[in-house]
C-alpha cells in the first residue's frame, strides 16, 4: 500500500507537550477518573463582555469576509496605540502585523528572519514550543541552561558568551516568563539589550504575559531601551490578559522591513486572521477603562500567594515566588531523588496515582522542576495541592 511520505521537517516537530498533557487529563476524566489539571496555560475566566459582544456584532454586521492579510487597518492602528499606551512602545500601523495568536507570530517571525541552519539562542527556562518554532523556520535552537540561583534571569554577559560560542544570530526572550514567572528589572533588560547591541544579535521578545504582573513589577520591553527597537521583534496580544485563547488573534510589532516580510508570509501561508476575532481584538485594544482586568488580576494574585504559601509548606518541594504570568515552578529534585526518577517520571506518577496533571520542567529545559499553572479555580488548586501534598509525603516517608 502506498504511504505518503512525511517530510523530515515535519518529522522533526513534536506535539505541543502542554496540549498533549491537557488532552490526556481530559481523556482520563472521560474514563471517569477525577483528574485535576494544572497543566494548561489558559485563564479560566470568560472573555470580557465588551470583547465577546464585538465578536458577536462582527458576525451580524457582516465582518465575515477576507480582510487585508496583515490585518484590518483599524486594528493595526489600534494595536499601535495599545503598544504605546500599555508599554510605551512607538510603532506605526505599518509596523504591526495581526496574526492568529502569538504562536503563529513567533513562527512566521522565525521564517522571516532565519536562513537554513541559522542558530538561535534559547535562554532557559523557555516555553516548550520555542525549539520547534525555530526548527520550523529552518533554524537550529541552542539551549542556554537555566539559572535558578539568579532568579531564572540571565545576564547580558551570559547571553553574549553563549551566542558567541555557538554563532547565534539572535535570541528569544520571554518575560514575564513561562514557566518561571520571572520578570527582569529595567537594569537587567538594559544589560541584555546592551549585550545584544554589542554582539549584533536580534531579539525576539515574546511579551504575551506583559500585562500579568504582581507586586508592582514593571514590564520593560527590550524594544523600549535605546538601541533595542531596531533589533527587536515584539509579540503580544490579549490571549492571556483578556482570556482570548480560543479567538486566535495576536500582534507582532517590528521594524518596517521585518513587519512587511511577516505580512507577506501571512498572506501566503496563513491568510488573514479570522475577521470576527479581529473585531474582538479591536474592542480589546480600545478598552481604556478595564475594571474587569483588575478583578482578574486580583484573583490571579490571590491564587499566586496561596500556591506559593501552600507548596512552600510541603517538605521536599521548593517554590520561588513568580512575579508575572500565572505559573509556578516547583523544585522537586529532592523528591525525584527519593523516587529514583526524573521530573518526567514524577509528573507521570503524579498523574496516574495522584490524579493531578502538571508539566515536567524538562519540557521547558529545566529538568528537576515541575510547572503548575494557577490559572485554575481556588477549588481545583486546593484539591491539587492536597493531592500533591499527600503524593509527595508518601514518597518522602
Ligand atoms: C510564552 C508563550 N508564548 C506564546 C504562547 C501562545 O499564545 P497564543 O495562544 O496567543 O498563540 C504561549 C501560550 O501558552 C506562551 O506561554
Amino acid at each position: 500500500m502506498f504511504e505518503i511520505p512525511v517530510s523530515s521537517r515535519a518529522r522533526a516537530i513534536s506535539d505541543s507537550i502542554t496540549l498533549a498533557i491537557t488532552a490526556r487529563a481530559k481523556a482520563m476524566r472521560a474514563e471517569g477518573k477525577d483528574v485535576v489539571s494544572l497543566g494548561a496555560g489558559e485563564p479560566d475566566f470568560p472573555t470580557p463582555d465588551e470583547v465577546a459582544d464585538a465578536g458577536v456584532r462582527a458576525i451580524r454586521d457582516g465582518h465575515t469576509r477576507y480582510t487585508a492579510a496583515a490585518g484590518i487597518p483599524e486594528l493595526r492602528a489600534a494595536a499601535a496605540r495599545w503598544f504605546d499606551r500599555q508599554f510605551g512602545l512607538d510603532y506605526a500601523p505599518e509596523e504591526i502585523v495581526v496574526t492568529a495568536g502569538a504562536k503563529p507570530a513567533l513562527t512566521l517571525c522565525m521564517m522571516a528572519l532565519l536562513d537554513d541552519g541559522d542558530r538561535v539562542l534559547l535562554p532557559g527556562p523557555y516555553w516548550a514550543s520555542y525549539p520547534d518554532i525555530v526548527r520550523l523556520g529552518g533554524g537550529e535552537p541552542i539551549d542556554l541552561a537555566s539559572e535558578p540561583e539568579q532568579g531564572f534571569i540571565h545576564t547580558g554577559a551570559q547571553i553574549a558568551a553563549a551566542a558567541r560560542e555557538h554563532g547565534c544570530k539572535g535570541v528569544v526572550v520571554n518575560y514575564p516568563n513561562n514557566p518561571s514567572g520571572a520578570v527582569p528589572t529595567r537594569a537587567q533588560v538594559e544589560d541584555i539589550v546592551a549585550a545584544c547591541v554589542e554582539h549584533d544579535l536580534w531579539i525576539l521578545s515574546d511579551e504575551i504575559y506583559a500585562r500579568l504582573l504582581y507586586d508592582g513589577a514593571e514590564h520593560v520591553s527590550p524594544a523600549s531601551i535605546p538601541g533595542g527597537r531596531e533589533r527587536t521583534v515584539v509579540v503580544n496580544g490579549g490571549t492571556k490578559s483578556h482570556s482570548m485563547t480560543g479567538w486566535r488573534v495576536g500582534f507582532l510589532a517590528a521594524p518596517r522591513e521585518v513587519a512587511a516580510a511577516v505580512g507577506r508570509l501571512v498572506s501566503q501561508a496563513m491568510g488573514n486572521t479570522c475577521s470576527i476575532s479581529q473585531q474582538a481584538a479591536l474592542a480589546m485594544a480600545n478598552l481604556e477603562e478595564d475594571p474587569e482586568f483588575d478583578r482578574r488580576m486580583k484573583a490571579f494574585d490571590e491564587r499566586r500567594h496561596h500556591v506559593v504559601r501552600e507548596f512552600g509548606s510541603i517538605p521536599g518541594i521548593r517554590v520561588a515566588e513568580p512575579k508575572g504570568a500565572f505559573y509556578a515552578l516547583l523544585d522537586v529534585r529532592e523528591v525525584c531523588e527519593r523516587m529514583g526518577c526524573d521530573d518526567v517520571g514524577f509528573v507521570e506518577q503524579l498523574l496516574v496515582d495522584g490524579l493531578v496533571a502538571t508539566v515536567p520542567g524538562s519540557a521547558f529545559a529545566i529538568p528537576g522542576f515541575v510547572r503548575i499553572s494557577y490559572a485554575a479555580s481556588m477549588l481545583d488548586l486546593d484539591l491539587a495541592i492536597g493531592r500533591i501534598r499527600e503524593f509527595v509525603a508518601s514518597k518522602m516517608a
